[in-house]
């Protein structure tokens, strides 16, 4: 099959035309895509093609442990260069693959993997590799169902399962690795090594004899030794060295993932007939200035992962590569999926996940890069957020006016207008003569400040943040390695840390530091270990850049080029962030911090944002799939602006954008300076009173997203999860990114982003009863799957819970998260349409690492129907899984008894409220105890599957503590 190859020539569809789009480079404007594009257009137009690389047989070795293959490669163009291939398979099943240019002029980047793995992975035991002929092969798997092949010549390396091809590498023979060479004057071409042009059209070939190696390289050296785009020009000192890689999913018509771009939750093909769009998509992290809502251009953030999915299986791959890299996708019958991966730089280390379930995918590949880190609890609450509160005092009144409306909020945020002279770190003491009072006055209501640090410093020696760093040599370099790179940006002519270099690490600790030490150096003593950080900028942005950021030859710690580690930085600088913040009290809080850009390992070092979308109905839109690419991309913690960056939403698209906040993981309302005031407490009435009953919609579910954040920080499962995660058999689903679930809650949602609806369309994919969140009203499922209709006006979100779960919530309205600590709960119960339930509650102290050492309350609540009785009850997880956790952290300690479940001894269940009961109760009553307080209301919805408002069974204060195990009966 070649699909991507000859499908790219026929990809005609007129360009998408944006705004800005002139900033960034097309795939036609870098060199190293266009060569990677332009062999893939030869191999599809040459049935006869076949790579020229293969593997030198008597190289291939085994390691004495069995644990990897390694051989020699050659490409038949090029004898004298040697790669080097290794491939093994990790104990959970993935197999990594890796290859390198040996013995050769230059170095490869080979390091991302030690930025973006948690840890070099445990290598299987379990393999025993053979070697054939033409192949290595070896089959693995607790139902050794699974195997690697590699084949010899050419290179190829496929996964089966069941003998069903899932994954293969160099299938369509678009494997290039450029190797280091000389910059040479034209002269007369060598002799072409015997057979190896492998065009149809020989004779051509004949006519244009330079370049005998020109059906593979191009018969140019396009842009190979320095490349010009608009007014920049790239030295390239290490010549050509680009990656070209082809990587198939056969058998799977639906791939996901590669965040972050303006598109679909299954992403749209960029080249084949019919094609999307025509250019590839992008991961070069870029600040680009209102973005596209529907786009592969490169955005903040780059996760160079794929789930390729299949109602049979999920499969995936982790490209580990960090310079700039643009995909094409092409999905000729709809059954299979074929991506061309071209990147500028960088080693061959790519790990394929075999799933074969998106649960298998999301372990796989939370044991490669971490699981989320699990947020303190207050950073789930609502987050208010302007570019910018200008004074203390204005900080002081924005406060005041949400507790005089009732409006729940836990975080205030302070932009870049907070420091002198956008010198983060120093107060503009003009509007913010007391910061510590300030800060002082939140947090007396429970509440936390975000202040926002950027990562360029201004050039000027009385800033002393500069000055340290140009004391201690931790800032990047320009091309000749010595000269600091300047550049501009919100402070004028600024510097960068360059976060590469170990040194900087440890002094960028210190600047957080609340109190002075005596090292003389800075430290943050005019803030308070209340202000949590905000990380903007760090793709890098830079205004006079090329493409708005650092050229590609400026120089990091160890020599590398910025083109080897762009996508990177913006981990490094976040990471760095966290560390630091964490640092900052003995012992260490769960820090805050706020990334724009991002990588694959970014999810363990705090929330990220959309960026600057657009308050248009379409951002809205796109920001919830954008949303749901990052969760199952592994960054669960993820949402746009609420409002949208630019613009003025009309009170309308406000409101409904509050609801999509609300079901965002990360829930924060921002606006761009230009822009007019619109915290929610300035809206007129109806909208206003929708916001706040909005905000406390959020504030009463976060014993939900706290439990789903606490999940995702063990298992690396999605807060939020779309269809395909959830039900990976029902092909319905799989294009679905506008409704999605909450954690494994079974609370179903589908914000309305739409002007004007009244209603919405959900789909359900089974044969289960959803109530309304709201109402009760019973839908009922087909099997198969069903549309239904659902009330949508203004004041409503259409909200579902599906039968079988149990939801714990708080309903008391309170002013921050931390004054709900002691608040009862209320269960609520949503029978299955077998009149059965489950759920599950997490909580903990939500500031400290004290859950690590087993100080937490984990409750499994289910309802069972056994003959006439349904008996509801509480049991303790924690005891039940000790050791579920994969981060490293066995909760061994764990017990029931734990000084914070204790700490939780008032903490009731104020009320049941069960849905769906077929008949009025004759009794209720503790199993251990005596009868209880409950009141019934008979639904219309009757039990043969009708829909109706559901039965309703409310029990009054059945459990004083919520830490303990309890059993209640409901007798017919
Ligand atoms: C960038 C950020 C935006 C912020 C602004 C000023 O545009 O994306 O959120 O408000 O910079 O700091």
């Amino acid at each position: 099959m070649r699909a991507i190859s000859s499908l790219l020539l026929l990809a005609a569809l007129p360009a998408v035309l944006a705004v800005k789009t002139e900033d960034f480079k097309t795939c036609s404007q870098a060199a190293f895509c266009r060569r990677g594009r332009a062999l893939s257009e030869r191999a599809g137009q040459d049935p006869n093609w076949k790579s020229p690389y293969t593997v030198t047989a008597d190289t291939v070795a085994i390691s004495p442990d069995q644990a990897s293959f390694t051989a020699g490669v050659r490409s038949s163009l090029y004898p004298d260069i040697q790669f080097s291939l290794d491939v093994r398979v990790h104990e959970d099943g993935v197999v990594r693959v890796r290859m390198d240019e040996v013995n050769g002029m230059g170095r490869r980047y080979n390091e991302t993997t030690s930025w973006a793995l948690i840890a070099e992975p445990q290598v299987s035991r379990d393999v025993q590799w053979k070697i054939g002929k033409q192949d290595v092969r070896a089959v693995y798997g607790p139902k050794k169902d699974v195997e690697i092949v590699i084949f010899l010549s050419p290179l190829k390396v496929v996964l089966y399962r069941q003998g069903k091809e899932q994954v293969v590498l160099n299938g369509l023979g678009l494997l290039h690795m450029e190797h280091f060479r000389k910059k040479e004057e034209p002269k007369p071409a060598p002799e072409a090594p015997e057979g190896d042009v492998k065009t149809d059209d020989a004779q051509a070939v004949m006519q244009a004899p330079p370049n005998p190696r020109a059906w593979f390289e191009g018969e140019t050296e396009d842009g190979y030794w320095e490349e010009t785009w608009r007014s920049w020009t790239d030295s390239k000192p290490k010549g050509p060295q680009s990656l070209s890689l082809d990587i198939s999913f056969p058998n799977h018509g639906h791939v996901y993932g590669i965040p972050q771009h303006a598109t679909r939750l299954s992403l749209p093909t960029t080249c084949g007939d019919n094609s999307y769009y025509t250019e590839p998509y992008r991961l070069w992290n870029s600040d680009v200035f209102e973005y596209l809502a529907d786009s592969t251009m490169s955005l903040y953030g780059s996760i160079p992962v794929m789930h390729a999915h299949s109602a049979d299986s999920t499969v995936g791959i982790f490209n580990a590569i960090a310079s700039d890299t643009f995909i094409d996708i092409a999905q000729p019958d709809a059954k299979s999926t074929y991506t061309h991966w071209i990147s500028e730089s960088g080693i061959l280390d790519v790990f394929i996940m075999p799933g074969p379930t998106p649960e298998d995918i999301f372990a796989q590949y939370a044991r490669l890069t971490g699981t989320p880190a699990l947020p303190a609890h207050w950073a789930l609450g609502y987050h208010q957020c302007r570019w910018n509160y200008v004074s203390s005092d204005d900080v002081r009144g924005v406060q005041k006016r949400f507790d005089e409306e009732d409006m729940p909020v836990d975080v205030f945020w302070l932009d870049i207008e907070y420091a002198e002279e956008h010198k983060y770190f120093i107060w503009d003491k003009k509007t913010f003569p007391d910061p510590k009072d300030m800060i002082n006055d939140v947090s007396e209501l429970a509440r936390k400040m975000v202040v926002i640090i950027d990562p360029h410093l201004k050039r000027t020696s009385s800033y002393p943040v500069y000055k340290e760093a140009t004391d201690l040599d931790v800032l990047i370099k320009q091309k000749d390695g010595q000269t600091e790179y300047e550049g501009w940006c919100w402070s004028g002519s600024s510097a960068w840390v360059d976060f590469f270099n170990p040194k900087s690490w440890n002094w960028w600790k210190g600047l957080f530091k609340t109190v002075q030490s005596n090292s003389g150096k800075f430290a943050w003593i005019d803030s308070t270990t209340d202000v949590h950080i905000w990380n903007d900028m760090n793709e890098p942005a830079i205004f006079n850049g090329p493409e708005i950021s650092m050229p590609r030859d400026s120089i990091h710690y160890g020599g590398w080029e910025h083109r080897d580690v762009h996508n990177l930085n913006g981990m490094l600088f976040s990471n760095q962030t966290y560390q630091a913040v964490m640092a900052r009290t003995n012992p260490p809080m769960r820090p805050f911090v706020l990334t724009r850009s991002f990588f694959a390992g970014s999810q363990r070092f705090g929330a990220m944002w959309t960026g600057d979308n657009l308050g248009t109905w379409e951002h809205m839109a796109v920001g919830i799939k954008m949303v749901l690419a990052n969760n199952i991309a592994g960054f669960s913690f993820s949402g746009s602006d609420v409002g949208g960056f630019f613009g003025n939403p009309d009170p309308e698209m406000l409101t409904r954008w509050y609801g999509v906040g609300a079901f965002s993981p990360f829930f924060r309302a921002h606006a761009h300076i230009d822009t007019k005031r619109r915290e929610p407490y300035l809206l007129e009435e109806p909208y206003k009173s929708i916001l706040r009953d909005i905000l406390r919609l959020r504030y009463s579910m976060l014993p939900i997203w706290y439990t789903a954040f606490r999940e995702a920080s063990v298992t690396g499962l999605p807060v939020v999860r779309p269809h395909y995660v959830v039900f990976p058999q029902d092909i319905n689903g799989f294009e679905i990114d506008d409704q999605y679930f909450v954690g494994g809650s079974g609370v179903l949602v589908k914000p309305v982003t739409e002007k004007g609806a009244t209603e919405a369309t959900v789909y359900l994919p089974e044969n289960q009863v959803y109530y309304d969140y709201f109402t009760n009203y019973a839908y009922r499922g087909a099997k198969g799957g069903k549309s239904i209709t659902v009330p949508a006006a203004l004041h409503q979100i259409p909200l579902l819970i599906r039968g079988g779960s149990i939801l714990p919530t708080r309903e008391r309205p309170r002013r921050s998260s931390p004054l709900m600590k002691n608040d009862p709960f209320t269960l609520r119960i949503a029978l299955s349409n077998a009149g059965n339930a489950r759920g599950e509650l997490y909580l903990d102290d939500g500031v400290s690492y004290a859950h690590k050492e087993g100080q937490f309350i984990w409750r499994e609540f289910t309802a069972e129907k056994q003959g006439k009785t349904i008996r509801i009850s509480s049991a303790d997880l924690g005891k039940a899984k000790p050791a579920e956790a994969v981060d490293g952290v066995a909760l061994v300690k764990y017990n029931g008894g734990n000084t914070f479940a204790k700490s939780m001894d008032l903490v009731r269940v104020e009320k049941l409220v069960v849905l769906g009961l077929d008949r009025k109760p004759s009794r209720v009553k503790r199993v251990d105890g005596g009868e209880l307080d409950w009141s019934f209301t008979a639904g219309t919805a009757a039990s043969d599957g009708k829909e109706g408002t559901a039965s309703i069974l409310v029990i009054k204060n059945p459990v004083t503590h919520i830490a303990d195990d309890w059993a209640i009966d409901i007798n017919a």
